[in-house]
């Protein structure tokens, strides 16, 4: 098979742009968005992108593969109203949008999560809502559809104080087209569960600063001693590699911080500059300033500081 190239400026490169995103800024022309969570195989979304030319669509979804095939279909019916963003729901509907971005919000057949000890996974928990009614537009809409009456009936108790007014009614199998409408139409189920949120008043917004790292400069520092120390709690730091180049008196030092639901990936230099080492996210790499990254880097500080004896330091 002739291999094709999908073009990949649909997909926004977040990390590198100004948060909130500024959507008038990612699409050529400024109509009314719409944000569909965890768009699957993205038929849905590209249907409606096709047909709605006068809106314009983000679809998020933390699946790479997902995200590849909305982008193959975004690049065959050559859509230019669609962007597509990689990153968890949970993490992202605080971080990546301002208030008021969004005229619609919809779900399809979100994950329902149904053992007790995966619950926390859910997404539309009371505080989730109240995010997105802070992102919604004034008389905006959300609506979820699901298959699973248990967790229809949880997002129905989660939406007590979340400024929507919320109602209940069946749509039958065959409405959206999805992979897990037919699924679930496969299985022998006829209508599901469409929840229909409207905004009636707003929650107070929970406006999420951006964190100011600071980096640390040392007098001391000994590569053959070097053992970072994790840190356990709320939020948990792990290091995995470390590499020190003599030659360029570098140690390269790779760090895993999750805090909520928000993973980051990314090395840690800590490099010889005159007199100091100092103590940096390495350049290169993708990441954005938490407070979990400033944890890593107090923790690469401490650690190094533990083998210098105290007359040193
Ligand atoms: C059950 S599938 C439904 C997919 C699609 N909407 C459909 O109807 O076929 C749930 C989708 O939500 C995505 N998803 C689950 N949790 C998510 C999260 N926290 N952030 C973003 N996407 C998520 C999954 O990767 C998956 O694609």
């Amino acid at each position: 098979m002739k291999a094709r190239y999908i073009s990949l400026k649909p997909l926004v490169d977040w990390r590198r742009k100004r948060r909130p995103l500024d959507f008038s800024d990612l699409f050529s022309e400024c109509r009314p968005v719409v944000l569909e969570i965890g768009f699957g195989n993205g038929e849905y979304l590209g249907r409606r992108a096709a047909v709605e030319r006068s809106k314009n669509f983000v679809g998020l979804e933390r699946e790479w593969q997902s995200v590849w095939r909305a982008l193959r279909y975004i690049a065959r019916n050559e859509l230019s109203n669609v962007r597509i963003i990689k990153a968890d729901a949970r993490w992202a509907i605080f971080r990546l949008f301002g208030e008021h971005t969004f005229s619609e919000i919809y779900s399809l057949f979100p994950c329902p999560w149904p053992k007790e000890r995966h619950k926390r996974h859910r997404l539309f928990s009371k505080k989730f809502l109240q995010r997105l009614n802070n992102i919604l537009e004034p008389g905006g809409r959300l609506w979820i559809v699901t298959d699973d009456g248990d967790y229809a009936k949880w997002v129905i108790e989660q939406s007590q104080s979340t400024g929507f007014k919320v109602d209940q009614s069946a749509v039958p199998a065959g409405t959206y087209g999805t992979k897990y409408e037919n699924k679930w139409a496969k299985a022998g189920l006829k209508f599901f569960c469409l929840l229909t949120f409207c905004k009636e008043y707003e929650c107070p917004n929970f406006d999420v600063k951006e964190y100011t790292l600071q980096t640390h400069r040392i007098v001391h520092f000994n590569p053959d001693e070097f053992r970072p120390i994790p840190v356990r709690g709320q939020i948990v730091v792990d290091f995995k590699d470390c590499l020190f180049d003599p030659q360029q008196q570098r140690c390269l030092v790779r760090a895993v911080v999750v805090e909520d639901e928000f993973v980051q990936d990314f090395w840690i230099e800590i490099r010889k500059h005159e007199a100091n080492w100092h103590i940096r996210p390495a350049s290169g790499c993708s990441w954005i300033p938490t407070l979990g990254l400033q944890k890593a880097l107090d923790a690469i500080r401490d650690s190094c500081l533990r083998n210098i004896p105290t007359n040193r330091s």
